[in-house]
Order: C-alpha cells, then sequence, then structure tokens
C-alpha cells in the first residue's frame, strides 16, 4: 500500500525543484501518495530556506508542532539551505528528527529515509550527472537545474555557503531532460540556477564548452518546447549577444529578472556584486530597446551596512528609469557565514522600515501605470488551471497572470487574448 507524505516547501524555485527531486526519487523504492494533512503522514519532509532570517527558533518551533501531531512511527526530516546550515545541530536540538538532508545533497534521500540519524549535508558533492527520476507538479511546465550552487560571494548572501561552488550540468543531460519532459506533454521549460547566464564556466567535464546563449538556441531546436524561461541572470553576465538571443528568439518569454539589490555604485561595491549602477542602467535600456514589450522584474535590498540616505536615493532612481514590471523588496537581514554581517554600521529598523515603504509604494505607481498600458492589447497566454468559477488561467508570453472565461479545452494551449481589464497583478481577457 502506498504511504503518504507531507512535505512542506518554503523559498524559491530551485527548493519547489528540488521537492520535485525528493519525491521522484522517494517514489523509486516505495510508492508514496502526498497529503496536506499532516496527521495522515508516514514520513513529512521539510524543505527549508536560510537566505533571509527566518529565527532559526521558527523552524524548531514547528518542527516541535509536527512531533506532536505526527502518527505514530511517522519519521520527519529537514532537508534544504538550513539542513545544509545546521547539519547535525537540527538532530541534536530536536533528537526526534529522523534525517537531515543539504539543499546540495538531494539525490541522497532515499538512503537518508531509511537510516536514522543520517545526516547528508557536503556541500562540495557533485550531482551534476545524477541522472534524477522523473517527477513535476505542473503538466505544462517542466523546471529544469542547469546549474547547482553559485560562484559569486555577494557579501550579504548565504546562499554559496549552503549551495556550494557552482557545477554546470553538461548540456546533453539538460537536453535528454528537456525531450522527455515534452515526450510527456510539457510545453514550457523553466531553466533554474543562481547566475544562469553563467552556465558553461565550471563543467566537470573540461571538455565541454556550450555557454548560456548557446543552450538557449540548442533547447529552442527541440521541436515541442513552444516557450523557455529561466531564472535567475545575473546583471554582470548580460553580454550583448545574450541580450541579443532574448530579444530574437521567439521561444524566449519576454520576461527576465534583473537582480538589482542596490541602485548605488559604492554599495553595489560593498555587496561585491560586479556591476555599477551605469552598466546596469545600460543593460536594462538595451533589454528595453530590443523587446518593447518586455516585463522585467527585480530584487531590491534595502538599509544593507552602511547604505546613506543619499545612497538610498540611487536606488529610487534606477526604479524610476527602469520602472521595473515587478519587485521583490527585502530589508537587509544579517545572515550567519556571510562577511556583512561584521560590517560596521548596520542600518536601524526604523529606517530600513521608510525605506522599504518608498520602494513599495514608488513600485506600485509603475504597476499600475504598466497594467494599464495592456487593456485592450492582445496577448498569447498558456493557459494551465481550470478555477472552480469557470474561469481559465495562465500566463501571458511576458509572464502576467491571465484569466478568461473558458473550459478545460484551453489547458496546455497558447492562445490570442484580447485584455478587458486589469488589475496590478493580474488580467482579465477573451480569447479572440
Ligand atoms: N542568485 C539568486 C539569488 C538568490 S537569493 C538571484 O540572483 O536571484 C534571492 C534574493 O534574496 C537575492 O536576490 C536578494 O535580493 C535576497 N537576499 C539574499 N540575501 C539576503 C539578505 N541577507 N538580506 C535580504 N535579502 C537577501
Ligand atoms: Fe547569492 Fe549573489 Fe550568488 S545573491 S546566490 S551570492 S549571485
Amino acid at each position: 500500500m502506498s504511504k503518504k507524505l507531507f512535505i512542506e516547501t518554503l523559498g524559491c524555485a530551485m527548493n519547489v525543484r528540488d521537492t520535485e527531486h525528493i519525491i521522484a526519487e522517494l517514489n523509486k523504492h516505495q510508492s508514496y501518495s502526498q497529503t496536506q494533512t499532516l496527521e495522515d503522514a508516514d514520513l513529512i519532509i521539510i524543505n527549508t530556506c536560510s537566505v533571509r532570517e527566518k529565527p532559526v527558533a521558527k523552524l524548531f518551533s514547528e518542527l516541535g508542532v509536527f512531533n506532536k501531531k505526527k502518527k505514530i512511527g511517522a519519521k520527519i526530516g529537514v532537508c534544504g539551505c538550513t539542513a545544509s546550515h545546521l547539519g547535525d545541530e537540527i538532530i541534536k536540538k530536536a533528537p526526534y528528527v529522523d534525517f537531515v538532508v543539504g539543499a546540495r545533497n538531494v539525490s541522497k534521500i532515499t538512503d537518508a529515509v531509511l537510516k536514522k540519524g543520517t545526516v547528508e549535508i557536503d556541500i562540495n558533492n557533485d550531482e551534476t550527472n545524477y541522472d534524477f527520476a522523473d517527477y513535476r507538479n505542473s503538466l505544462y511546465r517542466s523546471s529544469i537545474n542547469i546549474s547547482l550552487g553559485c560562484d559569486k560571494s555577494c557579501t550579504f548572501c548565504i546562499v554559496p555557503a549552503t549551495r556550494g561552488d557552482e557545477i554546470s550540468i553538461p548540456s546533453q543531460m539538460i537536453l535528454n531532460e528537456i525531450q522527455k519532459a515534452v515526450d510527456s506533454g510539457a510545453v514550457e521549460v523553466f531553466l533554474l540556477g543562481q547566475n544562469v547566464n553563467n552556465y558553461g564556466k565550471h563543467f566537470s567535464d573540461k571538455t565541454e564548452t556550450t555557454n548560456f546563449t548557446q543552450l538557449l538556441q540548442l533547447i529552442s531546436k527541440i521541436e515541442g518546447v513552444k516557450r523557455i524561461r529561466f531564472t535567475s541572470p545575473h546583471p554582470l553576465h548580460m553580454d550583448d549577444e545574450f541580450i541579443e538571443e532574448f530579444a530574437s528568439n521567439p521561444k524566449i518569454s519576454k520576461q527576465i529578472h534583473v537582480p538589482l539589490q542596490a541602485g548605488n555604485t559604492r554599495v553595489l561595491k560593498d555587496m561585491k556584486r560586479g556591476y555599477t549602477k551605469e552598466w546596469f542602467l545600460n543593460r536594462c535600456e538595451k533589454i528595453r530597446t530590443l523587446v518593447p514589450d518586455v516585463r522585467i522584474s527585480t530584487d531590491i535590498i534595502v538599509a544593507f551596512p552602511g547604505e546613506s540616505d543619499e545612497e538610498f536615493l540611487d536606488t529610487l532612481d534606477v526604479m524610476e528609469k527602469v520602472k521595473f514590471d515587478a519587485v521583490f523588496n527585502f530589508k537587509y537581514s544579517p545572515r550567519p557565514l556571510t562577511p556583512a554581517q561584521n560590517m560596521p554600521n548596520q542600518i536601524d529598523d526604523a529606517t530600513a522600515t521608510k525605506r522599504l515603504q518608498r520602494v513599495i509604494e514608488l513600485h506600485k505607481e509603475h504597476q499600475d501605470e504598466h497594467m494599464a498600458k495592456l487593456v485592450g492589447q492582445t496577448l498569447e497566454v498558456l493557459f494551465e488551471e481550470l478555477k472552480p468559477n469557470g474561469e481559465v488561467f495562465g500566463f501571458s508570453d511576458n509572464y502576467i497572470q491571465v484569466f478568461v472565461n473558458g473550459s478545460e479545452e484551453l489547458l496546455g494551449k497558447i492562445v490570442k487574448v484580447k485584455v478587458t481589464s486589469a488589475s496590478r497583478t493580474s488580467l482579465k481577457g477573451e480569447v479572440v
């Protein structure tokens, strides 16, 4: 009889993909069905994120609750970046945790489940040639890792310490995986890595030379692939060749994440981001010139140590100039294992809150401006979900949520839709 798995996923798209891999691997040896009811589960897994300070206490209090509620004999595992970071400390503090598997050790999950007390957190583990079993959350979208880890050392970021050095996955493995996904109904591929456009710099096999632009070209030759997306590219590696491929390849979704972090060049230098305000603006301008209907999203951190009021204005200035379509905004959060936590001039929370508020307010203006312009336009939408109220939901080519009245016949298809109304974050329309 199949066992029941309760799995909670926190954090980024890579974690969502790791969860798919965890489910696929577990099913190799023992069939699991998923449950949302903790009390029913035979196996409980938390796939954690550590990029910002969700106090570790929160993980432990959640673990305590899970331990009380779980049925007798159920196992509890902790996976992901906090597992990599804390390792066996987790079992010391919460001895009822059965196993700990880090973000770089997903291939070890089946053995870990079988052996109480397993801690697998080696960040040098090379999984680039490991053939993970298949499983995906979405019928139509297939998420594919193209690299593991990160070769940067942004001074605020814990990721290189939890996911290890960057290694590129062999292009042939990526292409095979995509072909398999397409054969089983996927139409969109979502390429994942911490710096996708740095792809190809760190193969374990030193004879391979494919770079990111070439990888995009190879993937777009696969017949069943209708739409290609990726996250996250790094502004530093946005050379002209890459931007021109992004602009001219009709299969590439016209939405791009260009993570700013801060607008001031001195602050960027302290963050070790490797680019200046001018370079960032120049890249965004080139993207908007070549792709007028592009949507640009970004990440912004306010109140990095030492950021003065005047320097913060550069962040608002970049926002005014680029008018981002989506902004993920964060207060700087000091993280263990990072240089920025020990920098002088840490900024007080009241200042950080004020700055964050200004970012949010300005962004709302830009969002409203962009969304209002879309009413009356015709967009290409890939439909993926039938809602209980009879609406069908999908994403446009430039990745805006779109709702229409329709039936399941639309699912998995790319269809032209005329936009009839817009809210701040989604559109309604009619199939034309
Ligand atoms: N390579 C990824 C970054 C992963 S972390 C990318 O470029 O998207 C995701 C985002 O979390 C970062 O872009 C940054 O904006 C934010 N972040 C990382 N560390 C942080 C910290 N210490 N405090 C606040 N935000 C942070
Ligand atoms: Fe983090 Fe910078 Fe890498 S934000 S994931 S160290 S590019």
